[in-house]
Order: C-alpha cells, then sequence, then structure tokens
C-alpha cells in the first residue's frame, strides 16, 4: 500500500529535517494512493499541490538551517533543490499528458532516497563533525 515505507536509517538525527523529510514520504504515498484508487486527474493535482507545498517549505527551512550553521556547500545544495522543484514540474506535467504516473513517482522515489542518504547526509556529517550538532 506504500509506496516509500520510512526507515530509520534514513533519518539524519536532526529533528524538525527528519520530521519533515517523513512529511514529503507522506504525500508521495499520498499520491500514490490516489493513482491506486483511480482518482480523477483533479484529485491528483491536489494531492501533487500538497506535495508542492511540502517540499518548498522543506527546502526552505533546510537552507534557513544550513545557513544559520554557516554550512559551506549551501549554494551548491541549493541549487540541487532548485533543480528538483524544476525537474519535478516537468515530468508530473509529462505524466499527467500521458496519463502514466509511473515515471513521476519513480522519478520522486528515486530522487529523495538519493538526496536524503547521499547529499543531506553529507551536510549532516560535516555539522557533526565540525560539533555544530549536538
Ligand atoms: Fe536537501
Amino acid at each position: 500500500m506504500l509506496y516509500i515505507r520510512w526507515n530509520e536509517e534514513n533519518e539524519l538525527g536532526i529533528d524538525i529535517i527528519d520530521e519533515q523529510h517523513r512529511g514529503v514520504v507522506s504525500a508521495i504515498n499520498s499520491f500514490y494512493y490516489g493513482v491506486s484508487q483511480g482518482l480523477s486527474k483533479q484529485s491528483l493535482r491536489l494531492t501533487k499541490g500538497m506535495l508542492d507545498e511540502m517540499t518548498i517549505m522543506h527546502f526552505e527551512t533546510e537552507e534557513r538551517f544550513l545557513k544559520q550553521m554557516g554550512y559551506p556547500h549551501l549554494h551548491s545544495h541549493a541549487l540541487l533543490h532548485q533543480k528538483l522543484l524544476v525537474k519535478m514540474g516537468n515530468i508530473f506535467d509529462e505524466s499527467i499528458a500521458n496519463s502514466d504516473p509511473d515515471p513521476f513517482l519513480q522519478f520522486l522515489k528515486s530522487w529523495w532516497l538519493h538526496h536524503i542518504n547521499e547529499e543531506d547526509r553529507t551536510y549532516a556529517r560535516y555539522l557533526k563533525i565540525n560539533g555544530k550538532l549536538s
């Protein structure tokens, strides 16, 4: 039933970031559920809107947090976020036009699991090594 099952191994040890990552995953799972239930394109657009808001809110939180922490690679990290938003919009539009949600879902799953466990883990490791996290 769940498209992505949250795993403790995905956690970075930063409460609000982990919480929001779970929220994004939850929104993706809700989109998947809507697809599995055969919801209309209009309903899927609503769920996609929720995912957009969760994603933008999370990126704002994370970028503010990294700025406060003085993370030296904030700019390149924020660029990855911007690229995700553009690509997510494009793939969603294609998926709706083709009535095929699979590429959209597969893209989200692979992007988020990679981003959390590679790029986000990189800053978490940096902050820990530099004594910026308790
Ligand atoms: Fe990130």
